[in-house]
């Protein structure tokens, strides 16, 4: 099933152009615009806070979704973690509408939360990757993510998709509520597919990154501001899960409240520069751990990209970079682990649906 591939991560890395265009296809309506169903869009418009639950990867693509639907559609939206909200419980809005993003739909930390505000009454939409699955059958409404069958343990087109869902949604609400966009989602995510087809063809580029910056370093960190801080926890998340490199991503300001002191000679640290109005402020960041050694390679949207950094990614719409700045950082913890000699489909101590709380 993995064809000519080594492994399936590989192989899901770069069906991530083709999963943005499946998506896309799935959610246009006969206008050719991308939109959700009337009962969601209606469950949605009833409710007055978005309460976004998730676990692990589809935890960090909540966060980079609550931007979306707070950005460009106005509604409050938490994010939280499903392990920890029985213990630390948010005090709910009048109408919540409960958001449970999970891949598996099977994930036993979610469905306890799922469980639990049914019984309080509260509204429910699953989105995940598997019809049919445990919290889609349980929640009220559900939309999927057409990201196909993911076997790596490891999650990469599964969160892409997530993001690009929670855009659709996003606008859709907007729609809803008479908010004029000032973009076309629906191109805008054409554009996203082919900058990401265009860096799952830089794997050489991004193998030689791996080698230089990862080959024996024993950590690492990952930085940035605004939305670039969300994919840097993913990218320190896909960096340990397969490599075992210890990987850490911060807000790029909270480095000197802490942080830095675990900058030494040679620390390889990255940062992301994606958006225009903290690219001055994540640069001098990252003059802030050169100038204590780090090994810093910088990884920038094309038009705020400066001299020496190591990357350029294609430019897409500023709500959108996280689905092309996150692909880079998969294949270079995908290369990183291969050159360690990791099975990167099958990393220790985990598994593929976490159905234990
Ligand atoms: C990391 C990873 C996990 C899952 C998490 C939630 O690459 O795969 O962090 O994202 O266990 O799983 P789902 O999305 O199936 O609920």
């Amino acid at each position: 099933e993995k064809g000519t591939y080594p492994n399936y991560m590989l192989k899901e890395i770069d069906e991530q152009p083709a999963v943005i265009r499946k998506i896309v296809m799935a959610y246009e309506d006969d206008k050719g615009q991308v939109s959700i169903d009337e009962d969601i869009r209606g469950a949605i418009a009833a409710s007055d806070r978005l309460y976004i639950v998730a676990a692990g990867t589809s935890y960090h693509a909540g966060l980079v979704g609550k931007q979306l639907l707070e950005n460009l559609s106005g509604v409050p939206t938490e994010v939280h973690i499903a392990s920890e909200f029985s213990y630390n419980m948010p005090l709910l809005s009048k109408n919540p509408l409960f958001i449970f993003i999970s891949q598996s739909g099977e994930t036993a930390d979610s469905r306890a939360v799922l469980v639990h505000v049914k019984k309080l009454g509260f509204r429910t939409l699953t989105i995940t990757n598997v019809a049919g699955s445990t919290l889609s059958r349980e929640a009220d409404h559900t939309l999927l993510l057409h990201a196909g069958p993911e076997i790596a343990v490891a999650s990469t087109k599964a969160y892409t998709a997530q993001v690009a869902v929670l855009s659709i949604l996003a606008a859709d609400i907007a729609n809803g509520k008479g908010m004029e966009l000032d973009f076309d989602l629906t191109k805008e995510l054409g554009i996203v597919a082919n900058a990401m087809a265009a860096l799952v063809d830089q794997k050489e580029v991004l193998e030689n990154i791996a080698r230089e910056y990862l080959a024996d370093t024993r950590n690492a960190f990952y930085i940035g501001r605004a939305v670039d801080y969300f994919v840097c926890l993913e990218s320190a998340l896909k960096l340990k899960e397969i490599s075992y490199i210890q990987a850490e991503g911060f807000a790029g300001g909270e480095l000197k409240h802490g942080t830095i002191a675990l900058i030494e000679k040679g620390t390889p640290v990255f940062a992301l520069a994606t958006q225009a109005h903290v690219n001055g402020s994540i640069r001098s960041n990252v003059k802030e751990v050169v100038a204590r050694g780090a090994n810093a390679c910088i990884i920038s949207l094309e038009g705020l990209n400066e001299e020496g950094d190591s990357l350029v990614l294609p430019e897409v719409h500023d709500a959108l970079t996280p689905l092309v700045s996150v692909v880079p950082m998969q294949l270079i913890a995908y290369y990183a682990a291969l050159q360690r000699g990791c099975d990167v489909d099958k990393p220790r101590n985990l598994a593929k649906s976490v159905t234990v709380e």
